[in-house]
């Protein structure tokens, strides 16, 4: 008796005689002569039709239930699918309560519906199909890297580190009750908290191995609500030591998957643009002020609906490790974001500054001296021109799946006042 996988069962070339197939009811159509049964075990996106005598019939084989089927695997009489299994016996493993399962059979129920079963969502075919998409894309961005030379690195999710400076961290204590109020706090030594970004740990390994990515979760306490902003998403970086100018970062690797055409302005190009459509902005757009969603959407628009890089920004507005462009009044460093139609900013990166005194009077006006003497040091032993970028893997999806909102394509969204499982 072999066991086979739904999709193994879909896939086969030739009849098969005793085989079992476990999986969950997606229909149950019974008729006078022959009882019907849809099953899945999540390997595939189409269901194996199950044939069965009617004596086979038991009143626990509903819709959701877990069952195995043990039968011949058959060429199926329908043009729509090559086999079908033919029931010898069929084995409900663990019934559904039909009246309580939230999931009812047949309906589509919208996205918005499915949220609120968290456990249970799963089984909804469209969140099921985009989870498993999620997987695909996770494996493709994995070999995109890897065939192109970069080492991946496994930075840490627990660090001392503010990369981004935008105070939006959690901090870490412990639950152990036992230890002292002062201990729980210091289990570290030193205030620790859930990474923002990897870069920083990036920098380092690209000091090392030139090409370096990372590809895990990485946490904000963003007090928003919107559509595309979660506490906890995974985010896609690249660091890429020798690389002197943003064109290097957009261009020599991006250029490869951006297929269509796209657009570079500067962020004062930007302003210019924006200050021309005014009055269609809640928020008016001033040079050093960050672009927000509605300026993001115009500028997409603007531009001719493709992705659009927006560079050169208000040093005021960056993070202390962008790379300064040492321009006049309009102060900018070398940063780039890029902005795509439905969903707005994508990437986020710059050019990093790698130059000793630079970085030293910026830490220092910062008062951040003492906690990154590690990342000045990066600079007196064989600094290197370097930059890099992150991609919200979330938006990602969003954005090559046009899926309104960021808390369907991943498995178990985190977001303010909501930690659900
Ligand atoms: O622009 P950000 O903040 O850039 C960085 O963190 C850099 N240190 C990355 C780097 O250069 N290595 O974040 C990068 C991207 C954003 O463009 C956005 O797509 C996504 O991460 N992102 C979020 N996605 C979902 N929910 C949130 N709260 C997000 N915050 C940022
Ligand atoms: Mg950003």
């Amino acid at each position: 008796e072999v066991r086979l996988r739904v999709r193994e069962a879909l896939g086969a070339r030739e009849p098969a005689g005793e085989v079992k197939v476990q999986g969950w009811v997606r229909s149950v159509r019974s008729q006078k002569e022959v009882l019907f049964l849809h099953i899945n075990d999540g390997s595939s996106l189409e269901n194996l039709q199950v044939v069965a005598d009617p004596s086979l019939e038991n009143r626990d084989l509903t819709f959701g239930s877990a069952v195995e089927v043990q039968g011949k695997l058959v060429k199926s009489p329908h043009r729509m699918q090559n086999m079908e299994l033919k029931a010898e016996t069929i084995r409900v493993v663990g019934p559904c309560d039909t009246l309580a399962f939230p999931l009812k059979t047949k309906e589509r129920h919208p996205l918005e519906y499915v949220r609120q079963f968290p456990h249970l969502r799963c089984r909804n075919n469209t969140l099921g199909s985009l989870l498993r998409i999620r997987s695909e894309a996770t494996a493709a961005i994995h070999s995109f890297f890897q065939d192109n030379g970069y080492v991946h690195i496994h930075t840490p999710i627990i660090t001392s580190n503010d990369c981004e400076g935008a105070g939006e961290l959690f901090q870490i204590e412990t639950s152990n009750e036992a230890r002292e109020p002062a201990e729980k706090t210091h289990f570290f030594d030193v205030p620790a908290f859930l990474t923002v970004s990897g870069q920083l740990h990036l920098e380092v390994m690209a000091g090392a191995f030139t090409h370096v990515f990372t590809f895990g979760p990485t946490f904000r306490a963003e007090n928003s609500q919107s559509r595309r902003h979660l506490a906890e998403f995974y985010m896609v970086e690249a660091e890429l030591s020798f690389t002197e100018s943003l064109e290097d970062i957009m261009q020599d690797r991006l250029e490869k998957t951006l297929k269509n055409k796209f657009v570079i302005i500067s962020y004062n190009e930007a302003v210019e643009i924006l200050k021309q459509a005014s009055q269609t902005f809640t928020f008016k757009p001033e040079w050093g002020c960050d672009l927000q969603t509605e300026h993001e959407k115009y500028l997409v628009k603007h531009c001719g609906e493709v992705p659009v890089f927006v560079i050169n920004y208000p040093y005021d507005l960056k993070p202390f490790y962008m790379r300064d462009n040492e321009d006049g009044p309009q102060h900018t460093v070398a940063a780039v974001d890029l902005l795509v139609p439905g969903i707005g900013e994508l990437c986020g990166g710059s050019l990093r500054e790698e130059r000793l005194p630079f970085l030293r009077s910026r830490l220092q006006r910062l008062g951040l001296t003492d906690a990154y003497q590690w990342y000045l040091d990066l600079r007196k032993f064989g600094s290197v021109p370097h930059g890099g970028f992150g991609m919200g893997f979330e938006r990602y999806l969003q954005y090559i799946l046009g899926v309104e909102n960021i808390k369907d394509v991943i498995p178990f969204p985190r977001f303010s006042h909501s930690c659900l499982l």
